[in-house]
């Protein structure tokens, strides 16, 4: 059942994908890509990682892992992260919950120390605006940056939106039946490389310290105006 909660934050919430079409179409009509920051997720955001996946329905469980997972198979999943490793990035909104999710995981072979896996969850609510795609290329400079050239996506055919960011980035797609390989082959790292995902970095860190901030003003906002309201007369003082 829809609540009056639920009908407002979904207003809210297309209010912000109006404004962040809007953003995204200026900066496309001036050929400036959209900046969407992205952060590297470590050890004390594995509950928030577990949530977001939790959250995604069957069918998106079945693109995501090749199978319908259970919550267990994704709480053996999360727990199984290495963050020492591999690199997973996410993507949070105003109010620092993780709308979506990639996973870089980088080859333990020796001998495949070239290669990586990614696998990518945007939530359902905040699709189509770009996230999967720029999730994508953080992770190929990433990558690329360490050393790996050959980044590659293991999905289900059926799986138009990844197959279609995997071949924009000039990936090589191969079908064998129900599922295809994605290869993106990787330039070395170059000096621009290595200052651009340092920027990028330090721009998602303001972001989310700048988000983080707003979070705790509305959170203040929000205990003061409860209080006020629970004094007597409405939050006028009795005269003493
Ligand atoms: C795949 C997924 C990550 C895409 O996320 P997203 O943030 O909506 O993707 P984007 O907004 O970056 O869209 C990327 C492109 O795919 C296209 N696209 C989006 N949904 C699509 C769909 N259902 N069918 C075809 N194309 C689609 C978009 O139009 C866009 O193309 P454009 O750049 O030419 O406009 C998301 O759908 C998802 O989480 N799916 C479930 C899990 C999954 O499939 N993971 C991938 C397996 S590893």
């Amino acid at each position: 059942m829809n609540t009056k909660t639920d009908a407002v934050r979904d207003r809210v919430d297309a209010t912000s994908v109006d404004q962040e079409a809007g953003v995204r179409a200026s900066n496309e009509a001036r050929g400036t890509p959209p900046i969407i920051p992205i952060r590297s997720l470590g050890e004390h955001h594995r509950a928030q990682i577990l949530s977001h996946l939790i959250e995604l329905d069957e069918r998106d469980r079945y693109l995501r892992f090749g199978f319908i997972a259970k919550d267990e198979h994704i709480a053996r999943y999360v727990e199984g992260l290495n963050f020492e490793f591999d690199e997973v990035f996410g993507i949070t909104n105003r109010k620092l919950v993780l709308i979506a999710v990639a996973h870089l995981a980088y080859s333990p072979d020796d001998r495949r120390r070239q290669c990586a896996e990614f696998g990518v969850s945007v939530a359902k609510r905040a699709r189509g605006r770009g996230y999967g795609a720029r999730l994508f290329e953080r992770a190929a400079m990433d990558a690329r940056n360490n050393g790996v050239s050959l980044m590659f996506i293991h999905a289900l055919s059926e799986n138009s939106a990844m197959l279609g960011i995997a071949r924009k980035a000039g990936a090589v797609l191969e079908r064998h039946g129900s599922e295809t390989e994605a290869y993106l082959r990787l330039p070395p790292a170059s000096l621009n490389s290595h200052m651009t995902e340092i920027v990028e970095d330090h721009y998602a860190q303001l972001d989310y310290r700048l988000k983080a901030q707003s979070k705790q003003f509305h959170n203040m906002l929000a205990a003061f105006k409860a209080l006020h309201h629970s004094w007597p007369m409405g939050g006028t003082k009795h005269p003493e």
